[in-house]
Order: C-alpha cells, then structure tokens, then sequence
C-alpha cells in the first residue's frame, strides 16, 4: 500500500525548495528533487512510504501482506519521527501537513471527471455581432476586426454545428483548422482583440510566449502546458478547455534566419513541437515531471486501485500566433519588387508597413525562417496597423476606456473626483505616441503626468480634480493652486465645464450609436433615454454598457409594475414609451422605491378604472405620460367617454 503525506515549509523561512522523498520503511530518506525558487517561501515535502507490493501488477501478496504487518510502521508513528527528524533537520521551520493538500486535490479532479459531462461553449453570435462589440473597445484595425471576428466566430460555431451531429470527431477528420497569424507592432491590439473575443464568446483563453519554449519541453515551458492551463481557466471543465483559445506570443522570434547561427536548430525544434498540438493531440493532464500531479495519481491509485489517463484533445482548441514581424517587410518588399520589376509599380516605405505586411505571402514566411508545415498551419493572417497620435486620442475619448476608467478609480479611492479636458487627453495622446509603443504608452504618459498628484492630493482637501493641458504642463504650481483654498472655486468651475463638455459627447456618442446599443441591451433608446444614460456616465464611474444597463434596469421595473397592478387588481395598465419615460424619472430622480411608485399609481387609478371595468367590463387602459402627470383629469374624461357613451 502506498501512503503519501504532504509537508509544506512555513512562510518566511529558509525553507525555500520543493523536495519529493521516498522513504522506504522507516530506514532512511531518499531525497528525490530539489527545485530552488526564487527565494520565497515555497517547499512541499511529498513523502510515500514504500510498502512492499509487486510492481508490476501493482496487488499485493499474501507474503507481502503478511511481511508488511511486521515490517510496515503506523503511517502516524513515521509522520512524527519525520516530524522530529525534518525539525532537527531545518529547525522547526518544515512542518508536516495533512493528507489533505492531497484530498483537496482529488476533490478538483473528481470535480473535473463530473465537469466532463458538463457545459460545453454556449453563445449564439455571428461575426458582425462580433464586429461590432469589438468596436465598442478597439479604434481602428478594422481589417483585423473583420477577420478575426469572423473567422473565430466560424471556428467555435461550426463545433457547436458539428457537436449536433452523431460523429463529431470523424467530421473533423481532415479538416483543416482556422488558426490565425496575427502581425503588427506593439500595441495596437492584438492581445487585446482576441481576449475581447474570447470573453465575448465564453471560451476560455491562455497566453503565453513563444520565446519561452523550449524544443524538449519541461513544466512551464512548453505549449502542452498552455493547453493545460486552459483547464484552470475552463474551471476544470475538461470539455470547455477543449474549446479554448491559445494565444502564442512572439512567434517571429520562433523563426530561424540565416544570420542568426547556432540557436536557430532549436527555434525550429519548436516549430516542429508545434505542429501537433496545433492540429490535433491528446496532451495528457498529468505530467510525469510535475510532482503535485505524480501525488495527485497515487492518491488516486490509492484510493480507486485504477490508473486514470486523463487527456484534453486539441482539435478543436484554436491557436492564434502573434508577432511584430518587423524584418519580414524586407522579404516581402524585396518578392514584390522584383515581381514588379518593368510594370512600375512602387512598394512605398516607412510608416506603410501595414501595407506591406498585409501583403505577406506564405514564401515569405519561409523565407522568414518558418518550416513549411508550420506556416501551413497558420491558415488565417490578420495584420494590424500602426496608431497615429489620433488614434491614441481616438482610444482615451472612448467611454469605455479601462485606462481613463482605472485612473478615475484611482482617485475615487481617496474621495477625489478626477476629469479629463479634451485638451489634456490631446496632450497625453502626444506625450504616449513618443514613445513608440501604440497604446501601450498611454498608460506611461498618464502615469508620469499624473504621478504627483496622486502623491499629493490625497492628503489635501481636494474634492475635484480637474486635468487640463496647464496640469500637465506645470505640475508643482498647478498642485499649489489645487491646494490652496483661494482658488479652490476656480478648479470646481474648470470641473464643472469638463463635465458640461463630457455630458455634450457622451449624449451624442450614445446618439451616434443608438441602434446597436438598443439591440444589444434589448432597450429602445428614446432621447429621454439617452440623456439618462450620458447623465449617469457622467456621475458614475462606470462604462456605457452598464449605464445602459442602469437604465435597462428602470425600463423592467415599470414592466414589472403593470404586471403587479394586473395581479392585484385585474387590470391591465398600458404605459406609452413617454409614460415608461416618466415612471423611470420616479426611479431615478425622487428616488421612489417600487412600491411607492406602486402605491401612487393603485391611490390614482385603481378605483376610477374599477368603475369603468364594472360598467363596461374592460380591463385593459393605455396610459400617456399626460395621464400619470393628471390622472384626475385622464379619469373623469375617460369616465364620462366610456360610461356616458
Ligand atoms: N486599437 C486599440 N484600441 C483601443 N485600445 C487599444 C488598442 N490597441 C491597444 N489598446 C490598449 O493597449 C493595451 C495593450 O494592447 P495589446 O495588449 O493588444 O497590445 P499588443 O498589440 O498585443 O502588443 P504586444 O505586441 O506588445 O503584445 C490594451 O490593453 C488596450 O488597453
Ligand atoms: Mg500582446
């Protein structure tokens, strides 16, 4: 039998390693690994306590049985000589663990045995949806859009097709699948775009980085182990995982060149390690050189006398790639340019290498340094381009910005509403598009000009915080002024005009897209509505999305209010849009609760429409606005129409 009992370090100790020792009877320790890490407090002793069996069945004999009642200690009894042993040892800085680490593990696998059966992908989009949810996020690359979204929108739909029909698997059989090739500079939304689209879609996404692979492979270092990973972020649900993306980051550096000599057998290695799971593999969820996994099966064999395989399959996981490809524009200028040769056409240079690399051809991808097969495997390319400074502008205008979101986050922790005038995000669009990094240096360029606000105003009796150009440009004096309580009223009217200004573009962004925004929240926008939604943008920090949503909110509660007055009183109340419009005010601006709005509407129509349904017998009454506004008035009219007709 085998016995296995966990010990961890505890925290700040010395103790920083992870050991897997086997000790066989009580006679001595072997140690098995010892993995250094990085000096934090990280060490699992995993000890099994070798009882004689015979290994090749894995049943114990008779002779066994019989020899390991004399010879085998009380697994208890050499927990507590190890226990001394590891304490004379490392000074009482080991302590043993229970099993349970153990336990709690098996837990996750039987929940992942019972996830199998489980959800599998669930959404129900086609790729213009897709479109345009990424362009509530992402400025520009509307190439990139198109193709992304329509090719992972197919991908994950036709595996919801094929899961209806009887064999599945055998359907697939040959198929070749959409992985994509993104290129384009740091950036400019290539993780982004995918993540977005993942999280729309429900699968689960992983990233990792082709520059960390290595040919042979070892925990954490190769792409068997992203497909693990997608495990975790499936919740364990092994049939979700199977439906995942992984995302591979700099994959240019993957590819051999002719001038890069010695590391370039390895970078094909990877390459060719690749291939499989990228078209179709079982990659086994428990790894050999993983020690918590090795526990996790003898657990298991203890406990169930089975060996468990278990296997995430990757044919249907889509995997995207993604690079700079900065040098291939010279191979792809130097194919088209002799191509052209005599027609005299021009390959431009410079900023149009977006041009360029949009007309990259699988040649010059080998040419590049990719294996043939590798390239054949990346079926989908999609290029993105290059941001202007507009562009990075373009970015921070938009509402649903998480930078702009995430700074006004920052501030509100300290009780300090913070505001951006047009001027100052031109002016920080300027300042990130120096840097060369795409959006990327936005962060940097709000970071550096606001870092000494955020040390200093906390600690102020600053209520507002307005950004303007004069901020930015002259830190120390305008902290002065923002400080000083002379000029406190003339920052609160700055606020107060940023915000008048925000209130003019948000309600006419939301009025630019009142279509799509009332399809997606199922709500239609009437202009009352839109002036909620910027209203609430504006005193909220929050996204469009959810002040849509606000409102959304308020539209089911007066929908819900018909129904109650039917229920209680057998009569059916039909509100106009503008009476809707008119009870969601109630909501918001007195801040009625439901029943008081309830109550409000049983006192004034209730009895006056009881009349009418006795002596008519009609039970259903549309109501205006101008009704709820005069119902006295709505009623006696009603009353001498209806009764005296
Ligand atoms: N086109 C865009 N529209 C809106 N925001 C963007 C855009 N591109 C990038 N961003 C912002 O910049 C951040 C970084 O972008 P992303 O992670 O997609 O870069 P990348 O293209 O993958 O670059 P890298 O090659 O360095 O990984 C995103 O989280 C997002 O906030
Ligand atoms: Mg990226």
């Amino acid at each position: 039998m085998w016995t296995s009992i966990g010990f961890t370090g505890s925290t700040d100790t010395i103790c920083n390693f992870y050991v897997l020792i086997r000790i066989i009877g009580h006679y001595g320790v072997i140690l098995y690994e010892k993995i250094i890490k990085n000096s934090k407090l990280f060490s699992l002793i995993a000890l099994d306590f070798l009882h004689p069996r015979d290994y090749s069945t894995g049943i114990m004999t008779d002779d066994i049985k019989k020899n390991s009642k004399t010879s085998i200690p009380d697994p208890k009894e050499i927990e507590k000589e190890l226990g001394d042993f590891l304490n004379k040892k490392f000074g009482g800085n080991v302590k043993i663990v229970s099993p349970a680490i153990l336990s709690e593990k098996s837990a996750r696998d039987q929940k992942s045995r019972d996830a199998e059966k489980t959800k599998s992908i669930n959404f129900d989009l086609k790729p213009k949806e897709l479109i345009s949810y990424l362009d509530q996020f992402i400025i520009k690359q509307d190439n990139a859009k198109a193709t992304l979204s329509t090719k992972i929108c197919t991908h994950f739909n036709r595996i919801k097709h094929l899961e209806k029909t009887a064999d599945s698997r055998a359907m697939m059989v040959g198929g070749v699948k959409s992985n994509i090739l993104i290129a384009g500079p740091t950036g400019v939304g290539k993780t982004y775009m995918v993540k977005l689209i993942a999280n729309k879609l429900g699968v689960p996404f992983v990233k990792g980085d082709a520059t960390k692979f290595t040919e042979t492979g070892y925990v954490g270092g190769n792409v068997e182990d992203l497909v693990r990973d997608l495990l975790r972020e499936a919740d364990d649900d092994i049939e979700l995982a199977q439906n995942g993306i992984v995302y591979i980051d700099e994959i240019d550096k993957i590819a051999s060149s002719q001038n890069r000599i010695g590391a370039d057998i390895s970078r094909t290695g990877v390459q060719r390690a690749l291939l499989k799971p990228m078209e179709d593999t079982d990659v086994e969820l428990k790894v050999p050189h993983d020690p918590v996994a090795m526990l996790q099966e003898m657990e298991r064999f203890q406990q169930t006398g089975k060996k468990d395989k278990q296997v995430i399959n990757t044919a249907n996981i889509l995997f995207i790639m993604s690079g700079a490809f900065g040098e291939l524009t010279d191979i792809i200028k130097k194919r088209t340019t002799k191509q052209s040769i005599g027609f005299g056409a021009e390959i431009s240079n410079g900023d149009e290498q977006f041009n360029i690399l949009s007309n990259m051809a699988t040649e010059d991808l080998i040419k590049f340094g990719f294996e043939t097969e590798f390239v054949g495997r990346l079926p989908i390319r999609a290029i993105l381009e290059k941001l202007t400074e507009d562009d990075l502008y373009q970015i921070l205008k938009n509402p649903n910005n998480p930078v702009i979101l995430g700074k006004k986050l920052d501030f509100a922790a300290y009780g300090i509403s913070i505001k951006f005038s047009d001027d100052a995000l031109k002016m920080i669009a300027e300042n990130a598009y120096t840097e060369n990094t795409g959006a990327r240096g936005l962060v940097n360029a709000i970071e550096a000009a606001l870092l000494q606000f955020e040390t200093v105003l906390p600690s102020e009796n600053v209520k507002y915080f307005p950004v303007t150009p004069d901020i930015i440009k002259d830190p120390q004096t305008s902290i002065l002024s923002l400080c000083s309580d002379e000029d406190t009223e003339k920052w609160e009217q700055i606020y107060k005009d940023i915000v008048t200004d925000e209130y003019k573009f948000i309600r006419s962004f939301v009025d630019d897209k009142w279509k799509e925004l009332s399809l997606r929240h199922n709500l239609t926008l009437t202009q009352y509505r839109i002036d909620h939604v910027a209203d609430y943008f504006c005193k909220n920090i929050t996204n469009i999305g959810t002040s849509v949503d606000m409102i959304r909110f308020y539209y089911d509660e007066v929908k819900k209010l018909e129904m109650t007055f039917f229920s209680h009183s057998d009569i059916n109340l039909i509100f106009d849009e503008d009476a809707v419009d008119f009870l969601i005010e109630q909501f918001i601006e007195p801040s009625a609760t439901f029943d008081e709005v309830l109550m409000k509407l049983t006192s004034d129509f209730e009895l006056g429409l009881k009349l009418i349904q006795e002596k008519t017998g009609k039970n259903r009454f549309f109501i205006s606005r101008e009704a709820l506004v005069n119902s006295q008035e709505f009623l006696d009219d009603l009353i001498r129409k209806e009764i005296s007709d």
